[in-house]
């Protein structure tokens, strides 16, 4: 979404809306409903359990997803607004898109640095069973793991509709104004 808008902003693109539409979708349908809330009911919730100390740090990622879950909405919004309204609404959808990838950048490094060592060091195999069970069934298919048939589809439709170089989709035109 990054490399989409910044073709627009900087290069003039005409915007790819169904690759747009594709890839917020899948924001919505995997990390938003299903990644997130198997975070707060599995990892945080036994991480949590193990280690008192780890509370703030949990507080805070939780709150996030709450926070994170408006921000889904504000760049669906974004987006439509876009669709309808035309070149004047597309300031408005850059900031939510930028806005979006830069509060789960931020999210995601905390998790990567801050939860796991932690989880490493204070989960029991037991704990860790239970975790993977929650989540290999569907794991990422952007990570390259083995993916729920669901899953799947998003993800080969968004590489079928977005423009090389992410993805295999129709490249993209300069705007005609
Ligand atoms: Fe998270
Ligand atoms: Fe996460």
């Amino acid at each position: 979404m990054l490399h989409l808008v910044r073709e627009i902003r900087d290069h003039n693109a005409e915007p790819s809306f169904d690759a747009l539409g594709a890839m917020i979708y899948y924001i919505d349908a995997f990390p938003e409903r299903f990644h997130h809330p198997k975070e707060d009911q599995y990892l945080f919730r036994l991480l949590r359990a193990r280690y008192l100390d780890a509370g703030p740090l949990i507080d805070r990622l939780e709150e996030e997803h709450r926070v994170g879950a408006h921000k889904i909405r504000t760049l669906e919004q974004a987006l439509a607004r876009y669709q309808s309204g035309g070149q004047r609404e597309f300031a408005h959808f850059d900031a939510a898109v930028e806005d979006y990838a830069e509060f789960h950048w931020k999210h995601m490094s905390d998790e990567e640095n801050e939860v796991l060592p932690l989880a490493r060091k204070h989960l029991t195999a037991e704990d860790w069973s239970a975790i993977d069970a929650a989540f290999l069934g569907h794991a990422d298919p952007l990570v390259g793991l083995e993916a729920g048939a669901e899953y799947r589809a998003l993800f080969t439709r968004i590489v079928s509709l977005a423009p090389p170089p992410i993805g295999v989709g129709p490249a993209l035109r300069p705007r005609s104004r």
